[in-house]
Parts: structure tokens; C-alpha cells; sequence
């Protein structure tokens, strides 16, 4: 399959650290070079409209010369995580074409990404980007995201939408330092919704390496349970799953957003912790022993709280509605689960998440405990991570989730003991 990439010289560093050294190497590559007559182009800023003519010429082109193939066409802002050609294909045995998705799931509207998209070639896309190239030459004022969106809602073609999950950019307007959706499936990643290229030189280390502690976290055991319990339990055969992290992965995924605020009682050796980390705003973990593994591990996250403490006294020295979620994962006794779900349900926002670890017939006292106290979970997951969803409470008054984020940090050197 031909991968047709468009490069001006400002994303050569971009092109030798990250476009290339990723690329599966089942595409046969033809770089589509426009030489910089401008300082750089900036999104939808001036001289803009020369990049999109120039992206328009080499499209229509490439879709002349290539009838009854398929082709790709990208961005140099990219980078691969594994071999998706065949993905592709198959999608283009049905589609006419599939382009990425720019919006994250849950952002309003509609959008495609212009910077990754792969045609099956014929007299109909022809068409389609003859049009496309006459319009933009047409009218200087639209963009030529903005006119491909347009164009597809009107035109009899049939086109994907390729899945957030493994054609993955930002989808809102990001920071370095904030959180990526990452995930274990990721084909590729587009570095956008950030301006400069130091920026989007972050974003792409910041993308590799959240993909690489994911990898490893998931394929880590979660707890030695030999360990903790001071006795091996029997798995009934499924060890592996039942302490693997996929399912709290799912589970954070599912439920928690780049900006949520969540409390974890039982660090241990900081691998739910990090997890946590690698896709929310603010964590907060509590353990009576907070180890170096978990120290060291945990270090390198300026959002991650660790605090040495007990769980239930802890909770009883922070205010009320600090945080979006709490992850229970201490002891595992009835009365000690009941405790702590009652020390910790007045610290989360309405409409925020109570959940926890080990809802398995391993543990019946910590079952019965969550049964009697909040019912049946609104879901458990593969590694007997648990979950129930707090009502909303529109007319009630609430902290803001920003308080509680600066309540627990301001007061976490204080809260050791
Ligand atoms: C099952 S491990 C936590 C595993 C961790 N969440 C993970 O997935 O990697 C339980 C931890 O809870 C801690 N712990 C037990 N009782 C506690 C309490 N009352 N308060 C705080 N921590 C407690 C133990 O020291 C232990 O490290």
C-alpha cells in the first residue's frame, strides 16, 4: 500500500525521530515535499491555503495514477505503534474511504482528521477530490479540514470514521504534562491540538513512553498476593486474569476523564497507582507502608500524592466532596471494607465513582461488605475490580473539583504521618 506523507522542512526533526523509525514497513513510502517558502505554516493561520492547494495537487494526483489501489495519505506529525495496513484494507473493501477521527468521544460535533486518511481509488474519489481541489482554489476562507467534513455529509460516498482507540490524536486542546488517551490497541498516534513543534515533539514522547508503561503495567502481576495474604490462593486457573491490571484499565477508561481527581487506599507497589496516573488529573494514594518500589516508581509523576497513612483516619481529616473517585483496595475484611466505605462515600462529588478491588468469591467478607452497603456493583470487571456510580446531585452545593485537587496537595505534607 502506498503511504503518501506531506513534510515541509520545519518537521524534518519530527520526520527523523518519530515519522520514520516507527513506520511498519508494509507501506511502500512516497514523501510529498513542499519546500518552506515561509518561516512555517501555522494551522489555519496565514499560508495556510498554500499547504492545503499543495496537499490538494499531490492528492488528486496520487488517486490519478493509482486507480484500482489503495492509497494513504499523511501528516508527518505522526507516529506508528504497530503494522495497520491490513486494517485499512479490509475497511476499504467496503468504504470508498476512511479518514481519523479528530474529536475525542464525548466532544460535541463532528470532525475528521485531514492529516490521516486512505482512499480506494476510482472514477467516484476522483471526483471527490477534484471537487475538493476546486473549491478550496474557489474560496480562500474555508479550511480544507472544514470543506472535507462539509463535503463528506453531502456526498452519496461511503466513508469510516477510523477508531479513536487505535487511530488516536488528542481530540481537545492539549498541554504537555496532560494526560494522552492511550491505549493497548493503538495503531497510530497524530500529534495535534497543540501549537509548535517543540510541543508536538512533547506530545510524541509523551504518547511512546504512556504506551510503554501501559504495556508493562498490563503485563505486570498487579499484587503478590503470596505476599500480602501471606498464603497463596487458589485461582480456580485463573491467576493470570485475576491479577492482571486490564480490568482497573478498563475500568479507568470506562469511567474517568484527563481531569478526574481520584483517591486510592492501598499503594503497595504503586502499579494501580501509576495506572491511575497515566490517565487522570490528580492521585492521591494512601498505604500504612508506602514501599520503595512504589516511592521510586511513582516518583516521576508531579501528580501522584503518596501519603503514609492509615486509610480510615486519613478520610476522617479531609473534607467532604475532595475527589471524583475512590479506588479501595486495603484489607479485605468485612468490617474493614464496610469502615472504609463509609469513611470514604462523603469524600467524592456527586455523580462521581465509589469502586475498589477483589469482588471475587476470594474475598466474601469484602463482598457481603459492598453488597449490604451499596448493592449489587454496576459493574465488575476481569481482575474483580468493582464499581458503582454516585447519583448526581444537580441542586446540591458542591466543591468544586478544583478545591478538592488544591485542598489534598496543599495539605499532603501535613496529612504524613
Ligand atoms: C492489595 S494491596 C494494594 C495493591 C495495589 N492497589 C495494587 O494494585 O498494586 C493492599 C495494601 O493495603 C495496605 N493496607 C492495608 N490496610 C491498610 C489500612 N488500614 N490503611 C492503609 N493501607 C492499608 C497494605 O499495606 C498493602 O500495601
Amino acid at each position: 500500500m502506498k503511504l503518501y506523507y506531506f513534510v515541509t522542512p520545519h518537521y524534518q526533526t519530527i520526520v527523523d525521530r518519530y515519522f520514520l523509525p516507527f513506520m511498519p514497513s508494509d507501506f511502500d513510502l512516497r514523501e510529498a515535499r513542499l519546500d518552506q517558502q515561509v518561516e512555517r505554516y501555522v494551522f489555519q493561520g496565514e499560508n495556510w491555503a498554500d499547504l492545503c492547494l499543495y496537499k490538494a495537487d499531490v492528492i488528486v494526483q496520487a488517486v490519478r495514477e493509482n486507480m484500482g489501489s489503495n492509497i494513504l495519505f499523511t501528516d508527518a506529525d505522526i507516529q506508528f505503534f504497530r503494522p495497520c495496513r491490513w486494517q485499512l484494507e479490509q475497511l476499504l473493501e467496503e468504504h470508498s474511504m476512511a479518514f481519523q477521527n479528530n474529536l475525542a468521544p464525548g466532544e460535541p460535533g463532528f470532525e475528521i482528521n485531514f492529516g490521516f486518511f486512505a482512499v480506494w481509488c476510482d472514477a467516484a474519489t476522483l471526483a471527490f477530490w477534484e471537487a475538493f481541489r476546486t473549491l478550496l482554489r474557489s474560496n480562500t476562507k474555508i479550511f480544507d479540514q472544514e470543506l472535507v467534513t462539509l463535503m463528506l455529509r453531502q456526498v452519496p460516498l461511503k466513508w469510516a470514521m477510523l477508531s479513536h482507540e487505535e487511530f488516536m490524536c488528542p481530540g481537545r486542546k492539549w498541554e504537555p504534562g496532560q494526560p494522552l488517551p492511550v491505549t493497548p490497541n493503538l495503531a497510530m498516534h497524530h500529534a495535534n491540538w497543540t501549537m509548535g513543534i517543540e510541543s508536538k515533539l512533547r506530545q510524541l514522547e509523551q504518547a511512546r513512553a504512556q504506551f510503554v508503561r501501559l504495556d508493562s503495567l498490563l503485563n505486570e502481576a498487579r499484587v503478590d498476593r503470596t505476599l500480602f495474604n501471606g498464603s497463596a490462593l487458589p485461582y480456580d486457573g485463573c491467576g493470570s486474569r485475576i491479577n492482571s491490571c486490564r480490568g482497573l484499565y478498563e475500568l479507568i477508561k470506562e469511567n474517568l476523564t484527563p481531569g478526574s481527581t481520584v483517591i486510592e487506599t492501598g499503594t503497595h507497589r504503586g502499579i494501580s497507582t501509576e495506572l491511575f496516573a497515566l490517565y487522570t488529573k490528580q492521585v492521591l494514594t494512601v498505604d500504612t507502608d508506602i514501599c520503595f518500589e512504589a516511592r521510586d516508581r511513582l516518583s516521576k509523576y508531579s501528580h501522584v500524592t503518596c501519603l503514609q497513612a492509615e486509610s480510615i483516619q486519613l478520610a476522617s481529616q479531609l473534607p467532604d466532596q475532595v475527589c471524583d473517585a475512590v479506588y479501595l483496595d486495603t484489607a479485605h475484611t468485612y468490617e474493614h471494607v464496610k469502615a472504609e466505605i463509609l469513611a470514604w462515600l462523603p469524600k467524592i462529588v456527586p455523580g462521581g465513582f465509589i469502586c475498589g478491588h477483589d469482588y471475587t468469591l476470594h474475598d466474601p467478607g469484602l463482598m457481603k461488605a459492598v453488597n449490604e452497603l451499596l448493592g449489587q456493583p454496576d459493574k465488575v470487571y476481569s481482575d474483580g475490580s468493582w464499581i458503582f456510580k454516585l447519583p448526581d446531585a444537580s441542586n446540591t452545593q458542591t466543591h468544586s473539583r478544583t478545591d478538592g485537587v488544591s485542598y489534598v496537595k496543599e495539605r499532603a505534607t501535613e496529612l504524613v504521618i
